[in-house]
Parts: C-alpha cells; sequence; structure tokens
C-alpha cells in the first residue's frame, strides 16, 4: 500500500536540470580568457556547429529565445496577412504573429495527438494566407507529409514550431528538416537548455545570412545596414552552458522514458484518464512532459478538482495549455476564435494536465503520484 499523506516538499511540474558548478566554472574561464562575452564568439560557433549535428539539420541560427527566434523565422520569409495556427499551444506562438502584423487563424486540433488538424487547414486558407505555422505539441510530431501537400497546393510556406520538440525525429530525419523553417526552444524548463535560448534550423543557405543579419540589427558591416532588424543573438556564457547541457540530453531523456514507462503502467486501466498519444514506430520522441486527459463524465471528477486536489498533496500540474489562445482576450473576437469553430480544441483544454516530469523525480514519487490521482476517481 502507497502512503498517501501529501508529499512534504512540493513536486513541481517540472524542474530544470542543471550541470555541475565545476563544469560552468570551467567554461567560464574559457570565457574569460577569451575576453569575448557576446556577438558571435567562440562558444557561439562551437555551439551552433554542435548543434547541427545533434539535430541533423543543415543551417542553423542561435537565439536568445525562442519566440524572437520565431518572430525572426516570419521576417525572413517576408509572411503576410494570415497565418493558419493552431489554439492548442503557448502564447508565444500567436503572439509571434501579431508582432508581425500578421492574423492568427486557429484552425482546430486532432483528437488524437492534439497537433493542428492537417485535414481542416484547407477549409482556412484565404487570398490573404501566407504560411501555417504548426506546433509539435509535447513534442508529438504534425502530420509533416500531409501539411507540407497542403502548402504546396496553395503555394504557402509552412513554419513549424518545434518549441517541445529537441532531439525528435521521424524516419532517423531530425523533425526541424520538415518545412521551411522550425524553431527550437532552449527555455530552462526544457529537456535540453541554455537557460533561455533558442535557434531557427532550415535546409536554405540563402536563408541563414538573411536570419543572422535580422538576428544582429540587420547589420551587415560597419559602414551598411541592410534591414530593420532586432537583437536576437546567444550571449557567450548561454552559449557556453547549452555546449555542457548537451552532455546530458541523452542521460535525461532515459530517465524520463522510465518514468513515462511507470505512469502509463500505472495509469493503463484508469477509466476515464487517457494517456498520451501512440506514435509511429519511427518517430523517436523526447519525453519531455507526461500530459494526460481527464474525461469528467468517465472519471467522476473534473481535470480542475484534479488540479486543485493535487495541490493539497502538494503535487503542482499544470493546466498545459489552458486557456487556448483563441480564449485570450486580444484574440476571442477573431472568427476563427468560436467555440464552434474549434470544438476539439475547447473539450482538450478542459481535461488536458500536464504531470510531473523530470529526471530527478524518482520512481516511487510517480507511483504516488498515479496513487493519488487515483484516489481522486469517483
Ligand atoms: C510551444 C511553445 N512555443 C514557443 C515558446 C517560446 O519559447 P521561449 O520561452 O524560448 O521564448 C514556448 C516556450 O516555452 C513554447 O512552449
Amino acid at each position: 500500500m502507497i502512503n498517501l499523506e501529501p508529499f512534504k516538499e512540493i513536486i513541481y511540474v517540472t524542474r530544470p536540470v542543471f550541470p555541475t558548478i565545476e563544469e560552468v566554472t570551467e567554461k567560464l574561464r574559457d570565457i574569460w580568457e577569451a575576453k569575448w562575452l557576446t556577438n558571435n564568439g567562440p562558444q557561439h560557433t562551437m555551439l551552433e556547429h554542435e548543434l547541427k549535428t545533434f539535430l541533423k539539420v543543415p543551417y542553423l541560427s542561435l537565439f536568445n529565445n525562442g519566440t524572437i527566434a520565431l518572430m525572426v523565422a516570419c521576417q525572413s520569409l517576408r509572411l503576410s496577412g494570415e497565418v493558419i495556427t493552431t489554439p492548442f499551444t503557448f502564447a508565444a506562438t500567436p503572439h509571434v504573429l501579431s508582432w508581425n502584423n500578421i492574423t492568427p487563424i486557429f484552425c482546430d486540433i486532432d483528437a488524437e495527438t492534439m497537433n493542428i488538424d492537417a485535414d481542416k487547414i484547407e477549409s482556412m486558407i484565404t487570398p490573404h494566407t501566407t504560411a501555417i505555422l504548426a506546433v509539435h505539441v509535447f513534442g508529438t510530431p504534425c502530420d509533416v507529409e500531409k501539411i507540407q501537400e497542403v502548402a504546396d497546393r496553395y503555394g504557402l510556406r509552412v513554419v513549424y514550431d518545434a518549441a517541445h520538440a529537441f532531439g525528435v525525429e521521424i524516419g532517423e530525419r531530425g523533425v526541424g528538416t520538415f518545412g521551411d523553417i522550425s524553431m527550437f526552444s532552449f527555455h530552462a524548463t526544457k529537456l535540453y537548455h541554455t537557460v533561455e535560448g533558442g535557434a531557427l534550423v532550415h535546409g536554405n543557405e540563402h536563408l541563414k545570412a538573411r536570419i543572422d543579419l535580422l538576428k544582429n540589427f540587420g547589420i551587415k558591416n560597419e559602414e551598411e545596414v541592410v534591414m530593420p532588424g532586432i537583437n536576437g543573438k546567444l550571449d557567450e556564457i548561454r552559449a557556453a552552458i547549452g555546449r555542457i547541457m548537451l552532455n546530458y540530453v541523452e542521460a535525461e531523456r532515459q530517465k524520463r522514458i522510465r518514468l513515462h514507462e511507470i505512469y502509463n503502467e500505472e495509469l493503463a486501466d484508469v477509466e476515464g484518464v487517457k494517456l498520451m498519444p501512440n506514435c509511429a514506430a519511427d518517430v523517436k520522441l523526447n519525453y519531455q512532459y507526461y500530459v494526460v486527459r481527464i474525461d469528467e463524465n468517465v472519471f467522476g471528477r473534473s481535470r480542475d478538482f484534479v488540479y486543485d486536489e493535487f495541490r493539497n498533496y502538494n503535487v503542482f500540474a499544470r493546466k498545459y495549455f489552458h486557456p487556448l489562445c483563441s480564449e485570450f482576450t486580444c484574440y476571442r473576437q477573431l472568427n476563427s476564435a468560436r467555440v464552434e469553430n474549434l470544438p476539439v480544441a475547447n473539450v482538450i483544454g478542459q481535461q488536458v494536465l500536464s504531470l510531473p516530469m523530470y529526471g530527478d523525480l524518482t520512481e516511487d514519487e510517480v507511483r504516488k503520484i498515479c496513487a493519488i490521482l487515483k484516489s481522486f476517481k469517483r
């Protein structure tokens, strides 16, 4: 029998992976000796190279965060008008469109993968549509083939928000090789991080030059500024931490695989608790998140009840993603944001709950979290 007393200390939904202080100190010494803190220093150059290999992508540009990276992606492809995207994502996804003076058009999501429903994209295309901005939600790849097929038919660009999909592969191809550009986030809460940071990846040499200009104020040389760029640069200290963190990714992923297995084992037979989607056999996942869906009609308790009650046990889960972006005050007036246009997303937004997932979580803690969840069932 598992003791169902509250945890003594709060179990947060995630915990950043920390390198050892010694490793960081050693790298800081290198930076101090080089006397180079930012603007394309040696750590930055080496990290770009190492990440390109790790992510199996031809071109990569580092950024100070994923949001600025995605804003630059829109600028680099000269997107305008309307861009079709998902309401089931983090606020940054539609916000980068707004910052580019582009209207986000929300398309409903697939009931299994929770990604944009590729079969519904076509019906949302208008003469103003310039691109599809899809998100590999929780690291589950989108239907990349179907999305590309629609995009090709209508001459649209495809941008992927791959913030959750570091290291994900489809048939041994890096997930970042699909579409025109993909963005990765290296925020501290991600499987791989540079404290804050991000990257754009793609397969186009000319685009790399344009992206690198855009992230550095459009400055070409001391005499020429050729476009209205922004400051998207990643500094040497974060780049150095990113180089260290690359050595931690696979071990962290393996620990999370084990915890996923335990969650799946413990929750498999609980009626009203839907587990994460199964992916095709050739998909390599990163196991960054563990997300369930609570069906109140079957479980007898709502997701909100579970979320609140977990807190009494010191389990801090997250309603990720709730509210939907289509419910934000800045977007809810859009026609595409209406509830009747997004039936699947509106159900999932009420059901979804992200459970604690990080390598330092113990197997016993996961079993106890599951036992607490099961005790809520009516
Ligand atoms: C789906 C998604 N898109 C974009 C972002 C923004 O990335 P960043 O925090 O690096 O700016 C996040 C971030 O956490 C995210 O989860």
